[in-house]
């Protein structure tokens, strides 16, 4: 199993340009489904979770080409069956997504339970809540969702309880081809949830409401081929910015979307930094001594729960306590135990984080990644942790950052990955 090592005590300084967001890539690759004839997509993202996703959509028989310029060329016409399979679907929560594209087009579909999860139970009872509303039948048997629309989807109305992003999404592309109009009430309003309607959206679909609470889809008869370039990925470009606040130094991200990060930008200045920003580049210098900042996360426009681990890195080097509360998943704070390996000094009660941070305060020691943004968190502290920082099970991190050692020795750090 790969594992990073990390020197820490160097600045970042210099410039990186964002890749593709992962999770706009996913649901847009399911959207693949919908489609007569091909979608040729760009600016799609080097990472596992976009492999998987292919791979779901390949074990159904969609023919997958990259041309000359690296454009991904997806082709679902001829489909040998509407499975998705367990062992991709418990690797990959996200490939629900391919349930509300394969009913609409389809009429049927199969996707496995995604089980337990790292972050908490994660359940998808409101993705079915959603497919019944619109008409389909739908049984949990054997670990697998069934679900059936012999005489195709009808609009209806559906309102969210709890804000889902996939379940969104699976909501719209579920619509997107039902007969008569659909309105989603309490709709997620990421930005990649925006993505995915304009690329339905140049497909042909009718779609009203793009970055509201409620969504109005205008259901048409068939999807016609397109070209869609995906949009930057804001939690990356986040990601990296918090790592420069903590080492100190001056990075510009180019390629991002300035617009989609204000609730964390607003917390990196308030903890120090000094952002500008012109045009789609962000540049971040870091010069000062880090003050703690308090979080809270929640849905879109607010603070991401996707940067919650990273926060926690940044304030256990910063001098003074804070508070970080997790409001969107239960269990999502397994890298707290890590930190407080590499000296943190970090309390939990309940969803929230107590953090009492103290400059120099990170030292080396063996960690382990547990999901995700954890590993992430774990990286940002092994920039300024003294001595060597080994991070097992790295795999999580390749799922959502692609090429990290690379891009972040670019700018100064002196990251080495270790096979086997
Ligand atoms: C998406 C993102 C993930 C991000 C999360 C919250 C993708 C591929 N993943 O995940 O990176 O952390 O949004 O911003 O876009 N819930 C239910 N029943 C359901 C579905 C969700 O109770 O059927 C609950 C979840 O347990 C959670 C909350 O709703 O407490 C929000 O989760 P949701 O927005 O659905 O997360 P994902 O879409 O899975």
């Amino acid at each position: 199993m790969d594992k990073l090592i990390i020197e820490g005590g160097h600045s970042l300084n210099g410039s990186l340009k964002a890749s593709g967001a992962k999770n706009s890539a996913l649901p847009i690759l399911a959207s693949s489904l919908l489609l007569e004839g091909k979608l040729t997509l760009s600016n799609i993202p080097h990472l596992k979770d976009v492999t998987t996703m292919i791979e779901v959509l390949g074990s159904m028989g969609a023919n997958i080409t990259l041309d000359e310029d690296m454009n991904l060329e997806i082709d679902t016409s001829n489909l040998k069956n509407q499975i998705a399979r367990y062992e991709l679907v418990k690797t990959m929560r996200a490939s629900v997504l391919v349930l509300g594209p394969l009913l609409a087009k389809f009429g049927q579909a199969e996707v496995a339970l995604p089980g337990g999860c790292a972050i908490g139970s994660r359940p998808v009872n409101l993705h079915l809540d959603c497919m019944k509303k619109l008409g389909a039948e739908v049984v949990t048997e054997g670990g697998y969702i069934k679900a059936k629309a012999e005489n195709g989807l009808k609009g209806a109305e559906i309102l969210f309880d709890t804000i889902s992003v996939t379940g969104t999404e699976n909501a719209i592309m579920a619509a997107v081809l039902a007969e008569g109009e659909t309105v989603i009430k309490n709709a997620a309003r990421e930005p990649e949830v925006g993505d995915l309607i304009d690329c339905l959206i140049s497909m042909g679909a009718k779609i009203k409401g793009k970055g509201t609470k409620e969504l109005m889809v205008f259901g048409v008869k068939e999807l016609k081929q397109t070209s869609y370039e995906v949009m930057p990925d804001r939690i990356e470009t986040a990601t990296y910015l918090t790592a420069v606040a903590m080492t100190g130094g001056e990075v510009s991200i180019k390629n991002s979307m300035p617009e989609t990060l204000d609730s964390v930008l607003k917390k990196l200045t308030e903890a120090g930094a000094k952002i500008d920003i012109n045009e789609n580049t962000i540049n971040l210098k870091m010069d000062k001594n880090l003050k703690p900042v308090d979080i809270s996360t929640a849905p879109y426009p607010l603070f991401p729960t996707d940067m919650q681990a990273q926060f926690i890195s940044l304030n256990t080097i910063a001098e003074g306590q804070s508070s970080v509360v997790e409001t969107i998943f239960e269990n999502r704070f397994m890298h707290v135990q890590e930190l407080i390996r590499m000296g943190g000094d970090i309390s939990l009660a309940g969803n929230t984080a107590i953090i009492n941070g103290k400059k120099n305060s990170l030292h080396s020691a063996p960690v382990m990644a547990t999901d995700l943004r954890a590993s992430a968190s774990l990286v940002l502290a092994g920039l300024v942790a003294k001595g060597e920082t080994k991070i097992d099970r790295i795999y999580h991190i390749d799922r959502g950052y692609e090429r990290i050692e690379e891009k972040l020795n670019s700018l100064g750090a002196n990251i080495e990955r270790v096979t086997g």
